[in-house]
């Protein structure tokens, strides 16, 4: 198990006073608190030796092409990827997922398969690219634990000429916290030679990821629910990155450019890196990686298990009152629950949450707003979110807090 206790003292935001009280932090599905190393990793690129990676000849520019490949070659090893040209920086899950669908030829002949519980990162896209015709669009039904069957997808899948198809799943869902069977899935997609691309982004975080074993193509991770600051990366499968388009181009996509008409794209990652980049961040992603690997990823997992189990035990207590969404075991969902409020406003309670008790969390469709609506939740749902900083105190003090307002409110 992890010290929490020392662990906390990394994190100097849930330090901070509101009204000369302490809060507790439980939104970390959003957005995680960042550690000391980390904030010192952005501090000292600020300070020190600010510069661009991959141009300058001064010290400065060494010094920031140096930690920026090396956050690369920390991510990769972190992922058990075969190699760091696998890993192309990105702002967040949402470029990685945007980036990952430029392996689509859009001729209309496509289909791309995802689930109802989709994060709109994962679902907008293609449904904009279905109304301009250039791919169709199955969505399956991922019922209330957010995990579609494998036996529906499999169906799906039988569907699409081989070859001719993408599916994007996420690992964990944001609102469900349902966590699919990657590997199973990707045996199904891969023998009718489909591409499984994975959003990572409520996974990486909280549970270890081997890109090898997970057997995916293509995978989306945001580092800042990860300890680290806003970036992210996508990962891919060397053979496919260098098949993919660019999203962006420019700067130090290319290794050369002539009039008439001549460009020379660089291989990957370099071909997906245009312009000056987020260095401090990527920077920064690095000393994340450090930090989550010195606490090793399935302490980390076991620990979120445990606080899931305190909350689920905490919120069957209020009876019909409230329900939540997802598997009824702690063991197979993250610690995280979108829960439904009978009768009750989740903004008006989220907001209570923050005045009154100091708890901040958040309220709403979470970004899932097509499955909020598929099961008639169309006021939102409250969604506490744990990490490997929170107690099982504070996931108590949440449940006798829910319960105060739930008795005034109702
Ligand atoms: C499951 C899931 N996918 C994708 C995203 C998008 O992440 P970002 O906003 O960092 O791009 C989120 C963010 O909450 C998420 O929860």
């Amino acid at each position: 198990m992890i010290d929490v206790k020392n662990i906390r003292e990394d994190f100097p935001a849930l330090f901070e006073l509101k009204d000369g009280r302490p809060i507790i932090y439980c939104d970390s599905a959003c957005m995680s608190l960042k550690p000391k190393p980390v904030i010192q990793a952005l501090m000292d690129y600020y300070t020190k030796y600010t510069a661009c990676a991959g141009r300058s000849p001064h010290m400065y520019s060494r010094e920031t092409t140096k930690r920026y490949e090396d956050a690369r070659e920390k991510t990769a090893n972190f992922i058990n990827a075969k190699n760091s040209s696998e890993v192309v920086w990105t702002k967040n899950t949402t470029e990685a997922l945007n980036l990952g669908s430029m392996i689509l030829k859009l001729d209309g002949s496509e289909i791309i398969i995802t689930t109802s519980e989709s994060h709109n990162s994962n679902i907008v896209k293609w449904m904009f690219l279905e109304n301009a015709g250039k791919i169709k669009l199955k969505v399956l039904d991922a019922g209330k634990t957010g995990i579609c069957s494998l036996d529906a997808l499999t169906e799906a899948v039988n569907e699409c000429t081989p070859g001719k198809f993408l599916v994007s799943l996420a690992q964990v869902s944001n609102v469900t916290a349902g966590i699919i069977d990657v590997p199973a899935i990707a045996k199904i997609i891969h023998e009718r030679e489909g591409i499984f691309q994975l959003d990572a982004a409520q996974s990486f975080p909280h549970m270890p990821i081997d890109v090898q074993k997970l057997d995916v193509d293509l995978m989306g991770v945001s580092m800042h629910k990860a300890c680290g600051p806003s970036c992210g990366f996508l990962w891919g499968k060397y053979h496919i990155l260098e098949k993919l388009h660019p999203l962006i181009l420019g700067g130090e996509t290319v290794s050369d450019v002539k009039i008439p008409n001549t460009i020379k794209m660089l291989p990957p990652p370099a071909k997906f890196e245009a312009g000056l980049q987020n260095y401090a961040g990527v920077i920064g992603a690095g000393a994340a990686i450090d930090y989550l690997d010195s606490i090793g990823m399935e302490n980390l997992h076991q620990h979120e298990i445990a606080l899931s189990r305190v909350m689920l035990d905490g919120l069957q207590e209020f009876g019909d009152a409230l329900s939540f969404l997802g598997p009824s075991k702690a063991e197979e969902r993250a610690a995280l629950a979108a829960i439904n409020l009978k009768g009750v406003n989740p903004h008006e309670v989220a907001i209570l949450l923050d005045d009154m008790y100091n708890i901040f969390l958040r309220s709403g469709y979470h970004c899932t707003h097509a499955f909020h609506h598929s099961l008639n939740l169309d006021q939102g749902t409250l969604r506490p979110s744990w990490y490997l900083y929170n107690t099982e105190e504070e996931v108590k003090t949440f449940i006798d807090a829910l319960r105060e307002i739930m008795d005034t409110l109702s």
